[in-house]
């Protein structure tokens, strides 16, 4: 079951710059940076309320924000909705047709299982379902 908003997250040609933006311009807290492999992203929390921004930016200039920032300056690219079941989530999803852009879920940020919605199956958004790992 889909439990929340876990983050929305907007690509950044440059974190630093971004960072101070959220931090010193909108006085949000900065919850600091992690870099995740799999998704080739460097990322930065900032939590408001019940949900939380994540910047993404390229790790080491490759991956799918490389990508993007190739077409737009940045933007928002996904949104991301926290799951108390992935599994569960993921296949009554698929049973309704949905596309994934993966076949299982794989590690994201602080440890969550994280799977993809293709955008041509959601009004052109990219939507990631995550499941915190202390929940299962
Ligand atoms: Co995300």
């Amino acid at each position: 079951m889909i439990t929340g908003l876990d983050h929305i997250a907007i690509a950044v040609p440059d974190l630093q710059k971004a960072i101070e933006r959220f931090m010193n311009d909108f006085g949000l807290e900065f919850k600091g940076t992690e870099d995740v492999d799999t998704a080739k992203t460097s990322t930065a929390f900032f939590p408001v309320g019940s949900t939380q921004i994540e910047l993404v930016h390229p790790l080491n200039g490759a991956g799918p924000i490389a990508k993007y920032l190739e077409k737009k300056p940045g933007g928002i690219h996904h949104l991301c909705f926290r799951s108390d079941d992935i599994e569960a989530d993921v296949a009554r999803l698929k049973a309704k047709g949905y596309q994934f852009l993966s076949e299982e879920p794989s590690l994201g940020a602080h440890n969550c299982r994280v799977i993809f919605i293709h955008p041509k199956s959601a009004d052109g958004v990219l939507i990631e379902i995550n499941q915190p790992s202390d929940e299962h």
